[in-house]
């Protein structure tokens, strides 16, 4: 049981202390405790803690949105503020239908997405996502979505293939997906940039997402950008695609926007996308209670103001590098060690039973629940997970620490884990 936390420690019932280096699932961006934004949710509720979108908007709620509108990619200037990833997710799948019906385009009823991507738990973001353990017993309530490769080049490059042919091979697929399923037929495609939870922080290869922009333009098919773990400075840009170069139609945001300090997350979409409802019905057919939340903006709105007033994005990248570098002369040569990936604070490490055949563990050995354990006997919290290779086999340990981390926790948390990571594959080999 969590009963304190401040900065990058949080205490359980026991007083024992953690160092997060994960910020729960890539969520607390400023740590715990941020006197910024403490500050300022406690001005807010006394201020005005709820007001439903029907009768008001609020002075926060505006605020946040403006301040999303203004650092965001050229042209996704509209804003709709909801309570979580899965919510931005489904009103994302929601607003590119409604963006087609308006047109007149209804036959446009398909998604494409990607194997081994997340995004998120309500039956439309998981039917989109293409983890297939999540998947499994929801199958038959799930909508029909074409599916290609993850860009994944630690797995799916071939020895002898350059990074461009890799790339190129990628797109040739979407290619034939979109013919597969007939252009005009096809919504949007959707993908995360950099793929957290199911991947353990795999960025895409040169060229990726600009060939995607190029095939989605070229088809008038949508493309939704899943920044919900990503995005909001997690890689050192303040949005992942930025590296890329893309600006794609639609884009969700949420963990890094909160900070875990309220819940909340929100779409990002350009008056173009709009236009059809604005032409046409005059609304968003789509809605939920907490819509725009007075206190959750309040806190979103402090943590985007301490990230941009104290050049956390600047941090991100140094301390980034400096967490790559450290991991790589601690674990660069471990030989259960098969991939040191990731971007800005957002790693990932892909544990291998065999660095040169690439061999998985087997899964019954459930690796990454020992790493998460001794982890946390090491008073470590890291964010492993299973199923990296293709949903049942493999294993990842994905760090994402606060962005005011210092080069001393770092050392900390590399420290920890490497010794978590020994213990936990010593334990699994004692059993097999
Ligand atoms: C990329 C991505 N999309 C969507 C979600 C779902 O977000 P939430 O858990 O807030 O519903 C997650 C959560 O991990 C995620 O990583």
């Amino acid at each position: 049981m969590a009963v304190a936390a401040q900065g990058l420690t949080i205490v359980d019932a026991q007083g024992r202390r953690y160092l997060d280096a994960c910020g729960g699932a890539a969520v607390s961006c400023l740590g715990h405790g941020h006197p910024a934004v403490l500050a300022a949710l406690h001005a807010q509720l006394d201020r005005l803690a709820y007001a439903h979108t029907s009768f008001f908007t609020t002075e926060v709620s505006e605020a946040l949105a403006d301040q999303l509108a203004r650092t965001a990619p050229p042209g996704l200037d509209q804003v709709y503020l909801v309570s979580g990833g899965s919510e931005a997710v489904e009103s994302a799948l929601k607003l590119a239908r409604q963006h087609f019906v308006e047109r007149g385009e209804p036959e446009r009823s398909v998604f494409v997405a990607r194997r081994q991507s997340y995004h998120g738990n309500t039956l439309g973001a998981l039917a989109v996502g293409g983890n297939e353990w999540r998947r499994r017993q929801f199958a038959p309530l799930l909508i029909e979505v074409g599916r290609v490769s993850p860009c994944y080049e630690y797995r799916g490059r071939h020895a002898d293939e350059t990074l461009q042919a890799y790339t190129q091979r990628l797109l040739a697929e979407l290619d034939a997906e979109f013919q597969r399923i007939g252009p005009r037929r096809v919504l949007a495609f959707v993908a995360e940039p950099v793929v957290g939870a199911t991947l353990g922080a795999v960025p895409p290869t040169p060229g990726y997402f600009a060939g995607v922009r190029a095939l989605c333009d070229r088809y008038g098919i949508l493309f939704i950008a899943d920044e919900v773990m990503c995005g909001m400075g997690r890689t050192g840009t303040l949005h992942a695609l930025e590296q890329e170069g893309v600006v794609p139609d639609l884009m969700t945001i949420a963990k890094g926007l909160g900070g875990g300090y309220q819940a909340i997350g929100a779409v990002l979409t350009s008056k173009r996308v709009l236009e059809p409802l604005r032409m046409g019905s005059g609304l968003f057919q789509h809605g939920h209670t907490y819509l725009g939340h007075p206190m959750a903006a309040a806190a979103a709105l402090a943590v985007q103001q301490v990230i941009e007033r104290e050049g956390l994005l600047a941090t991100v990248q140094d301390r980034g590098a400096y967490l790559r570098q450290a991991l790589l002369q601690r674990l660069g040569d471990h030989p259960h060690v098969g991939d040191i990936r990731g971007r800005g604070l957002f790693m990932g490490l892909e544990l291998v039973a065999d660095r040169g055949t690439r061999q998985p563990f087997a899964p019954a050995l459930r690796l990454h629940a020992r790493v998460k354990a001794t982890a946390m006997a090491e008073g470590l919290l890291c964010y492993p997970m299973g199923g990296t290779v293709d949903g049942n086999e493999g294993d990842h340990v994905l760090l994402a620490p606060p962005y005011i981390v210092s080069e001393y926790d770092l050392d900390h948390i590399v420290d920890r884990l490497a010794r978590a990571i020994d213990a936990a594959v010593s334990a699994a080999q004692q059993v097999a």
